[in-house]
């Protein structure tokens, strides 16, 4: 039976985590086992940067954004004497199992920690959605309406003055952010990783779009050099005045939504369970609605589902 567990979130930050360790810590003192956070992800693990918390500490952190326990990249964990001295600050406090709440790079380090005999279960956060073994990670849908909102302010603002706005979302590599939103804000252009479109391509589907005034053209992050030189092309095409507004970390930020919270809840609560019942090295997925676990070691090896159906989703409606 495990006594102690620690608790710690990773990587970039994404709403929905200050909820997740709230549901671990309750779920974990009502199995009678003692939380601990972890400030600084890995790095506090590293740096013995922990301590026990108790169920009125975290009482309101849900309604907040960002991580109260502190995130951080730390790649120097791929380091296996690093690994080892965070290996000896849990055992020096008895802890043996530890929820890791991030991405891909999260994963990583929890898979290797398990390798070392440390209980691990991890909950996917991230505002990507780019965890290929669930249909949602926490963040995303929080992230989703920051944007879908952004997008409708900007439609506010370019249909007053007859403008065409190149807006770019996070993604890091997935298109999911953006093509979702494109659907939800009917943007007339959309170009994601897996589908990229010529800045010809963009002006000719601004050419031959009904909407008379505003028009979004929403593209994922890093795959462009230069947005302002693509604007500054499709103005002199279509003789509309083109901006360019990049989202960025506003779309970490902000609390997690009502879904997103009851979604994170049901996970972290699934996440005590599984590893009382003596899992590990696994993490918490959803798929078509129902909460399962997968090996970490095989999550991160899996190759991203197709975007095809819901990309020809967006062709058909928009
Ligand atoms: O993984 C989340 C994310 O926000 C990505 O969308 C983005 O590419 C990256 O993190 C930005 O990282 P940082 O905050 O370290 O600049």
């Amino acid at each position: 039976m495990i006594k102690k567990i620690a608790i710690l979130t990773s990587g970039g930050d994404c709403p929905g985590m200050n909820v997740a360790l709230k549901a671990v810590v309750n779920s974990a003192i009502n199995n009678n086992i003692e939380p601990y956070v972890v400030f600084e992800g890995y790095k506090g693990l590293y740096e013995n940067n922990f301590e026990k918390i108790s169920k009125e500490e975290v009482k309101f952190i849900d309604r907040k954004g960002g991580t109260v326990i502190y995130s951080a990249r730390f790649p120097q964990f791929a380091d296996l004497d690093i690994r080892k001295k965070a290996v000896e600050n849990l055992k020096a406090e008895g802890i043996e199992a530890l929820v890791c709440i991030g991405g891909d790079g999260t994963y990583k380090g929890a898979a290797r920690l398990t390798e070392m005999g440390i209980k691990t279960i991890g909950l996917p956060g991230t505002i990507d959605n780019d965890i290929s073994s669930t249909d949602f990670t926490i963040g995303f849908n929080t992230a989703l309406e920051t944007i879908t909102n952004a997008i409708d302010n900007l439609r506010d603002t370019s249909e007053s003055h007859n403008r065409i706005n190149v807006v770019e979302t996070m993604g890091h590599g997935c298109g999911d952010l953006a093509i979702n939103a494109a659907i939800i804000t009917g943007a007339e252009v959309l170009s994601v990783p897996e589908r990229k479109l010529t800045t010809k391509q963009m002006i000719d589907k601004l050419l031959a779009s009904d909407s008379k005034r505003s028009k979004i053209v929403l593209v994922s992050e890093l795959m462009y050099d230069d947005l302002n030189k693509i604007a500054e092309e499709i103005e002199r095409a279509t003789k509309q005045e083109t901006k360019v507004t990049i989202l960025g970390h506003i779309q970490r930020g902000g609390r997690a939504n009502a879904i997103e919270r009851l979604l994170t809840i049901r996970m972290a609560n699934y996440a005590v369970k599984m590893l009382i019942k003596g899992k590990t090295g696994v993490a918490v997925n959803i798929v078509n609605n129902k909460f399962q676990t997968k090996p970490i070691l095989d999550i991160v090896k899996m190759e991203r589902p197709s975007k095809q159906k819901i990309l020809s989703e967006y062709d058909e409606i928009v």
